[in-house]
């Protein structure tokens, strides 16, 4: 037996919703799919272009600095898993924790969109929280960031699933 499903998906690198097709057959209790990339695999992989280079500076929670070279589309809690900064991540981007919380340097926050509404409820809870702070997780590089500096704050609360640490895909 054989479904053919469409439906859209969001692209980061072409920033638009575009239709996909999964097809899924099912044939002696196994299910197929096409190809699909996982959370943080698109951030797994260079800029293809100089234009595509997006400077981010991370700051940890010891004040160490790690100059990376992102891509536009790079989710920057992804980025930071790929280089090994510790920006927890505990729902995966979900908007459903803070443990992704961070503090964007003050000459790029006009440069971000506003925060939805669940973001901001989140941020309410986080611990440390500043006016500068935002979910990392909901922060997508776009060239017009490049030389953004992102700060870890000293400690983040996981009320989520406590103990849960996601490892990359
Ligand atoms: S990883 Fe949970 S809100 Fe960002």
């Amino acid at each position: 037996m054989t479904f053919i499903l469409r439906s859209l998906s969001f692209c980061l690198k072409q920033r638009k919703y575009v239709p996909i097709r999964h097809l899924i057959r099912i044939s002696n209790h196994e299910i197929h799919t096409s190809t699909c990339i996982f959370h943080g695999e698109y951030e797994m992989q260079d800029p293809e272009t100089e234009a595509d280079i997006v400077n981010v500076t991370f700051i940890d929670k010891k004040g160490k600095k790690f100059i990376i070279k992102g891509k536009v589309g790079d989710n920057v809690l992804y980025l930071a898993h790929r280089y090994g900064i510790e920006m927890e991540g505990a729902c995966e981007a979900s908007l459903a924790c803070t443990t992704c919380h961070i503090y964007v340097h003050h000459d790029y926050m006009n440069k971000l969109p506003v925060p939805e509404e669940k973001e901001e409820d989140l941020l309410d809870l986080a611990p440390f929280l500043k006016e500068n702070s935002r979910l990392g997780c909901q922060i997508i590089l776009t060239k017009e960031l490049d030389g953004i500096e992102l700060e870890l704050p000293k400690a983040t609360r996981n009320f989520y699933v406590d103990g849960h640490t996601p490892t990359p895909h």
